[in-house]
């Protein structure tokens, strides 16, 4: 099932799993965008020439009994409605009760976080639980875990990620709802610091680069990989995202006003759904994993992944697929703690670096 399918991602979810010779249950709170949608993969949308339409759900995720119910004979259901700040609980705990996986495509610490802390549960349930299966953080994790495997004793963890893209409307507004509340690790509890606090460069191909501290995902994730309790995430970019960075630094406070946060959410709606395809095609992103030990030794190593929304739909899809087949681990796991850290060489265009 890919629940959130209607969205500018989930949409993208759907057109490689049909491509990619699944046929998944289309799933959302919406049955006239379901319908539209489900029609347009019957018409072939998809490159496909099956007669039978894609199976639609409309649920919410405000009634449990409900969200059980539609999970009930689904092996797997890859969750793509975010914010997941609100969305994420709801659909785990229906998993719990249905013995359904759970795969999401979040970028939220405090999400990861929720479901790390339900790990025991969710092996008792025999499923498994992997939040943040897209860009950035299954190449982050994957060139984080194997920078860590290489250089045992790592103190601090450096994540620095560049992305020459458009955002989603959805990535807009999840990172608005974070605008004030940047967090890293210190000493193994994730913390608050203020927003531009915190700066380091990384080299992303043409030299030292300035970057901000940004609450990305590997904060959490990271930790549970390698075990490492200091880990700080930065981010250089575009254009709209970085000036609401630069404007949180001073303004941080007023922009996570209920007013501030319902009038940015309109003007985001009036913005692009996401990047054309033909922006897609040129964008990518570029990460660059930093270790350092007690010495204050520093070992780093660089990824480039193109097509960031194209790639997210590529690796939730190669998980769904494995989780089906019987290939998962339960409990709550990382990209890298399920497949290994090489798993991100399994998509075409990635390009690794140890620097
Ligand atoms: N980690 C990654 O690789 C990655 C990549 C891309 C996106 N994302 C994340 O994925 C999320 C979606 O992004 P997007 O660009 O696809 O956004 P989008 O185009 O706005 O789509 C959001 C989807 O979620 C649904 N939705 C939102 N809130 C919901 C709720 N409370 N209950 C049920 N459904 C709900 C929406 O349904 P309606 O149409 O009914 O409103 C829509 O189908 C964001 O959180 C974004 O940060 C992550």
């Amino acid at each position: 099932m890919i629940y959130g399918a209607t969205g500018y991602t989930g949409r993208l979810v759907v057109a490689e799993a049909v491509e990619a010779g699944v046929w998944p249950v289309l799933a959302g709170r919406d049955a006239r965008k379901l319908g539209a949608l489900a029609d347009s993969f019957s018409r072939g949308a998809g490159g496909e020439s099956r007669s039978a339409p894609l199976e639609t759900r409309a649920f919410g995720l405000d009634e449990a009994a409900r969200i059980e119910a539609a999970l009930r004979d689904i092996d797997v259901v890859l969750h793509c409605a975010g914010p997941f700040s609100r969305t994420a609980l709801p659909m785990f705990e229906a998993c719990l009760r249905a013995g359904t996986h759970y795969v999401d495509i979040t970028g939220e610490i405090a999400v990861c976080e929720a479901l790390a802390a339900r790990d025991a549960e969710a092996r008792e349930a025999g499923i498994m639980v992997l939040p943040a299966a897209g860009f950035d953080v299954v190449p982050s994790d994957c060139l984080i875990a194997d920078l860590a495997a290489r250089h045992p004793g790592g103190r601090i963890l450096r994540l620095g990620l560049l992305v020459r893209s458009g955002a989603s409307r959805g990535t807009m507004k999840t990172a608005l709802e974070g605008v004030n509340a940047m967090r890293i690790r210190r000493d193994g509890r994730v913390m608050r610091v203020a927003a531009g606090s915190l700066r380091h460069e990384f080299d992303f191909g043409r030299g030292p680069a300035a970057a901000l501290v940004t609450p990305l995902a590997d904060v959490s994730t990271a930790w549970w990989s390698t075990g490492i309790e200091n880990i700080e995430a930065y981010y250089r970019a575009g254009r709209r995202l970085p000036r609401l960075m630069r404007l949180s630094r001073w303004f941080g406070w007023l922009l996570a006003g209920r007013t501030a946060q319902a009038l940015l959410g309109r003007w985001i709606d009036r913005g692009p759904e996401g990047p054309s395809g033909a922006q897609r095609r040129t964008s990518e992103g570029i990460l660059v994993a930093e270790i350092e030990d007690s010495q204050g030794r520093r070992a780093s190593a660089r990824m480039r992944v193109p097509d960031p929304y194209g790639f997210t739909a590529k690796t939730l899809v190669a998980v769904g697929v494995r989780v089906r087949n019987g290939n998962f681990k339960a409990g709550y796991q990382t990209p890298s703690s399920a497949y290994g850290a090489d798993f991100v060489r399994h998509f075409d265009g990635v390009e690794w670096e140890v620097l």
